[in-house]
């Protein structure tokens, strides 16, 4: 139909669309993959798959490996800059979504083969650790020798200084001082930043490691060496202007320019983003540098992302690399459709959410006699893998550009579209195989796959999407379309199920193989959504 809105009305030999489709049919070289060809509606060339060569593929993955099936993207080496809490305060629900959907878009880009740093640009530097220090001198005057336990909740601590700071006008004046101190270079100080950020940086271990992510920390202190001359060449460059005191740069579109030094010659987050880009693009030599944060910080980012464009570091067609991509998501709302808060209005720890779905999923085992059937520590591996699998997901499924409602009653049911339920469905699966009694891997060397049931060809041609689907979540930047992608596959699985029998049928090595195909192509879904995949339940 395209072609004829070109050629038509220009003496072409062809009658209408269907009569250029029929051509084009016949020109097509003969391929094992097409079964057959033919016209539909005004105009549309409809290509059949052949079922033998989807059942090839199907068995080579099988035999190959899953891995076989990763999308390659173009580049060779990206930074995901996520997570990136802040030193001495409490990890929220918007660094969980950071967290998660960093984690996952990570693990999709190192699928497809591409290099990734995983950076951890956490916020170790900056005037509120005047205060910490000062605080932390007083109550321990013999710093050295103190420990986390003495310290105890470090967002009490820093909500306690942040008191004396706002009432106490002698020590908010050492305080200040204190900063100029640290930024200063002055031993004693330094040692007691980094007594605050190894409290600090212990307690975000611990929530990395049982959400099982990796991070490499780049504070921003790591880039304070740099600023200085990444400054100097974007003056040489003529953009960086004196306003009211500050050094700034202006922005088309931007009333307000970003502040680059300011008034009392310090740096900030711009200038440090700034550097950051610097340092990625010149000394780590990522094509692709991916930020996640909340939608709040948008500005800030296509802000900086213009200046780094004006100096000429960056190519002006935002999809060309080397690129930056700011991944922005909403806010976790609470059931009063407000930011997600305790009933004390303190911002959620997110160990007690962890230790929440933990315990919830536990109970509902345990509820189905699951703790008579298995041991301890499955019943305990189930629970945290069911708990967080159900955790993530539900931060992953919806558009991240739209807020989501909290709720572990909605992401623990294990029906509709939640990860319990897909835990479930992939458990089902292996329980089928279990039942066969049949060795799966000997199976998989000699046996064949036929699609002629149509639920057959349905789930086999949804599995071969897997590639695409993973290809199209990395260059959208979007897991959602991999947690939808996994739901129909279920979803597939089940309408094949239900028609198609599978253990004493005739069918029942083809059938098999095909139960095993969709785990496998399951289980690499969980891997790539940070999921643990459970083979009982
Ligand atoms: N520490 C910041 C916050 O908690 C997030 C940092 C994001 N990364 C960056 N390069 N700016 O809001």
């Amino acid at each position: 139909m395209g072609l004829w809105s070109i050629i038509k009305g220009k003496g072409t030999q062809f009658k209408g669309p269907p009569a250029v489709g029929q051509a084009l049919i016949k020109s097509l070289p003969t391929s094992e993959m097409v079964e057959s060809c033919s016209i539909a509606g005004p105009g549309f060339v409809n290509v059949v798959l052949s079922a033998k060569w989807m059942a090839k593929s199907i068995e080579n993955m099988l035999i190959d490996g899953i891995d076989t099936w990763a999308p390659t993207l173009s580049v060779k080496r990206a930074v995901v800059d996520f997570s990136s809490p802040n030193i001495a305060k409490e990890m929220h629900v918007g660094h969980l979504r950071s967290t998660i959907i960093g984690d996952t878009l990570a693990r999709m880009l190192e699928y497809s083969k591409v290099e990734v740093l995983r950076r951890n640009h956490v916020g170790d530097w900056g005037t509120q650790f005047g205060m910490l220090i000062e605080f932390l001198f007083e109550k321990f005057p013999d710093t050295d020798s103190v420990t986390e336990t003495a310290i105890g909740d470090l967002q009490m601590f820093y909500k306690k200084s942040k008191l004396k700071f706002d009432l106490d006008p002698e020590f908010k004046e050492k305080a200040q001082q204190a900063v100029v101190r640290l930024q200063g270079g002055d031993p004693v100080y330094l040692k007691a930043w980094a007594k605050i950020c190894e409290i600090s940086r212990n307690e975000f271990a611990k929530v990395y490691q049982r959400l099982r992510v990796e991070l490499e920390e780049k504070g921003e202190s790591f880039y304070n060496p740099y600023i200085a001359n990444v400054i100097e060449e974007l003056s040489s460059k003529g953009l960086v202007e004196e306003s009211k005191g500050a050094r700034v740069i202006f922005i088309e579109g931007f009333k307000a320019p970003l502040i680059v030094v300011k008034s009392d010659g310090g740096f900030n987050y711009a200038s440090t983003d700034l550097t950051a880009l610097w340092y990625r693009l010149n000394e780590e030599k990522a094509e692709w540098i991916i930020y996640l944060t909340d939608l709040g910080q948008q500005q800030h980012f296509h802000m900086f992302f213009k200046a780094a464009r004006k100096a000429g570091w960056l190519p002006d067609d935002d999809k060309t690399y080397p690129r930056v991509n700011h991944v922005g998501f909403g806010l976790v709302l609470g059931d009063d459709n407000k930011r997600f808060r305790t009933r004390s209005t303190e911002v959620v720890r997110l160990v007690d959410l962890l230790d929440e779905a933990k315990d919830r999923s536990k109970a509902a085992l345990i509820e189905r006699g699951k703790d008579k059937e298995w041991t301890p520590e499955e019943l305990d591996q189930t629970a945290e893998a069911v708990g967080y699998g159900a955790l993530k997901y539900a931060d992953l499924k919806t558009n991240r550009l739209t807020g989501y409602t909290f709720s572990f009653d909605q992401m623990l049911n294990d029906k509709g579209d939640t990860a319990v339920y897909l835990l479930y469905a992939h458990a089902r699966i292996c329980s089928i195989i279990r039942k066969s009694s049949k060795d799966i891997d000997e199976l998989k060397k000699t046996g064949k796959i036929a699609l002629d049931h149509a639920a057959e060809r349905a789930l086999g041609l949804h599995m071969l999407q897997f590639a695409e689907t993973v290809e199209e979540a990395c260059t959208t930047l979007l897991p959602n379309v991999l947690c939808k992608y996994l739901y129909y596959l279920s979803e597939e699985f089940t309408k094949f199920y239900s028609s198609c029998q599978v253990n004493g049928s005739a069918e029942e090595t083809s059938r098999l193989l095909l139960c095993e195909a969709t785990a496998i192509v399951m289980r690499k879904c969980f891997h790539l959504l940070g999921i643990t995949p459970v083979y009982k339940l």
